[in-house]
């Protein structure tokens, strides 16, 4: 037994977010701390939204709405929206809450004592109209490397390149278009050379580590660390706690991951423990895992390592760091904007949450970039209603009608019986541990081919014949194929939540929690099925996805 500290990515109170970032690092966690919780296994999954940040500040300007009435907004719609997936946190936060500025200031603080941050004076844009320095993305021009117009002072959109606004060429004032000029300002520079050796030492411990977020890690290491300004001239931020920094806020991503931690004191203390979070964060037992897309590698597997590295207090190190790639819709990235996106509550209103689920699970972006394919959603869910809903359905409405709604009582068991059952206990262990290694896809193939012997068992056994010739025989046949159902809806739990709990409720089964994640031994004879007769899944027409795609397509405005 272990204990697990479980995060995804926070995402920024920016705008609604969308299949792409469920499928990189909410769904993957989500599956991961549900099977945790299956293993009996001591879990907190945290997450909140990043409120902070020059994105944000351009967005509420843009909108004339004061910067906390903006992020409150898109706070909550993110919420719902994990809610309305069923990705469940045991908390989830914000870094706008009281916890987070006292703690980010001692970081900062403990980081800048040690001599570990060090002010340096740095030339910077000034927008003489607007009267303010020019952070990041309120400078625009085109890209010194590939010479894209109009990129944001951070980074190319285009080519990736990671950018600072005076390498920009042709800057302008992105909120008003004038010539900045330069002025030379003080900012403050985590020395991440100074963790180079301990970092990298750190780094090649770790074996389980999925090769490309470890390589892009150390190759990161390798081209050679820089000292990076984790301070900005902003009025929106966690102050930097220096009487000579007024007019500074920390940069959003020094404050971002402790985001992760002050979640988790936000957490104790709401559930009247207020110390509790330190069990979690000062734990040498506890394995510190936090899902992320490629995008956000760098500050995951570098400079929030460093932070921790630098801290006196003993906080624990990521154990594992499992960063998905990209997942795309319709060979394009998704993009509101463009109207290349799918609507969420036109698509809920059509189809289930756990079809969702199972079609981004069995194709997630875990090795490689992968996408949403309305063909493939459909050839998903149609996958889930013939194989799972068929197989319960079958069964139970057949035990329903001809067995007075009880699982009728086994009899001897036949080798055939047995070719069903026995490899449950294999394919539990080979299951699980594909979901300990962050292979769903693997753990749902596993998962399936279960539930695809179990209807093949069904159909070469044929109850319903049985049931005139040998009706002993046939009683026996349900009763293992009612324990094949059980076990399968236990193995896909961890993607299909909903659906897996139904079918336990429709076999009668008594269930506490998350269901254990072991082959299921009480006995099922004479148990009363659960009164709901309701479909899992109905098949999604070849049209109406035509459709689909028509529409996609009229919406789409390429910027
Ligand atoms: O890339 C993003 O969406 C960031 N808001 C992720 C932050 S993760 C963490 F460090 F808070
Ligand atoms: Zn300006």
């Amino acid at each position: 037994m272990s204990k697990y500290l479980i995060t995804s990515a926070l995402p920024y109170a920016n705008g609604p977010i969308h299949f792409g970032h469920i499928a990189g690092a909410y769904l993957p966690a989500d599956v991961f701390s549900r099977f945790l919780r299956q293993k009996r296994e001591e879990v907190i999954y945290i997450c909140g939204t990043d409120e902070h940040g020059v994105a944000i500040t351009i967005n509420a300007e843009k909108a004339g709405v004061p910067y906390k009435e903006y992020v409150d907004g898109h706070h909550k719609t993110i919420k719902a929206f994990f809610d309305k997936l069923n990705i469940r946190f045991d908390h989830f936060s914000r870094t706008t809450i009281a916890e987070h500025y006292p703690l980010s200031q001692e970081f900062f603080t403990e980081l800048y004592g040690k001599g570990l941050i060090k002010p340096a004076a740095e030339q910077q844009f000034y927008c003489p109209k607007c009267e303010r320095f020019l952070a990041d993305r309120y400078v625009t021009g085109s890209c010194p490397k590939c010479g894209a117009p109009d990129v944001r002072g951070d980074e190319c959109t285009k080519c990736g390149e990671w950018l600072e606004p005076s390498k920009v060429v042709g800057p302008t004032c992105k909120v008003c278009g004038t010539k900045p000029e330069i002025r030379e300002v003080t900012q403050y520079f985590l020395d991440l050379p100074a963790f180079g050796p301990k970092l990298k030492a750190w780094l090649e411990s770790k074996t389980d580590w999925k090769p490309n977020v470890k390589n892009k890690a150390l190759s990161l290491i390798n081209e050679g660390l820089v000292k990076r300004a984790i301070t900005r001239e902003l009025t929106w931020g966690v102050p930097v706690p220096l009487p000579e920094a007024r007019g500074k806020v920390l940069y959003v991503w020094f404050d971002a991951p402790i985001g992760y931690i002050s979640a988790t004191m936000e957490w104790a203390r709401l559930k009247g423990e207020p110390e509790a979070w330190k069990d979690w964060w000062f734990g040498k037992d506890v394995k510190l895992v936090h899902f992320i897309g490629k995008d956000n590698i760098i500050f995951h597997t570098i400079i929030w390592p460093a932070m921790l590295m630098g801290q006196s207090k003993p906080y624990i190190l990521p154990d594992n760091v499992p960063g998905n790639e990209f997942y795309n819709l319709e060979n394009r990235k998704f993009s509101k904007s463009e109207g290349w996106y799918i609507d969420t509550d036109d698509f809920f209103s059509k189809y289930s949450v756990d079809a969702l689920r199972y079609a981004i699970a069995s194709n997630g972006p875990e090795t490689a970039d992968s996408q949403f394919l309305w063909e493939d959603f459909a050839a998903r869910n149609n996958e889930l209603a013939d194989t799972l809903g068929n197989l319960v359905n079958r069964c139970f409405s057949f035990i329903k009608k001809n067995f007075d709604g009880k699982v009728p009582a086994q009899g001897e068991l036949k080798p055939e019986d047995k070719a069903l059952l026995d490899p449950f206990q294999p394919a539990f262990d080979e299951v699980g541990r594909s979901y300990y290694s962050y292979k769903v896809r693997q753990a749902l193939s596993g998962a399936m081919a279960q539930a695809i012997a179990a209807n093949k068992y069904v159909n070469d056994t044929a109850p319903w014949k049985l049931r005139k010739t040998d009706i002993d025989r046939c009683a026996t046949v349900l009763n293992v194929a009612a324990r094949a159902i059980v076990n399968c809806a236990i193995l896909l739990y961890p993607v299909i939540p909903d659906t897996a709990l139904k079918i336990l409720a429709k076999a009668g089964v008594p269930r506490e929690g998350a269901p254990e994640f072991k082959p299921y031994t009480a006995s099922l004879d004479n148990v009363a099925l659960g009164p709901d007769d309701t479909l899992l899944f109905a098949k999604i027409p070849d049209d109406q996805i035509k459709a689909e795609i028509e529409k996609l397509k009229a919406s789409s405005n390429p910027a």
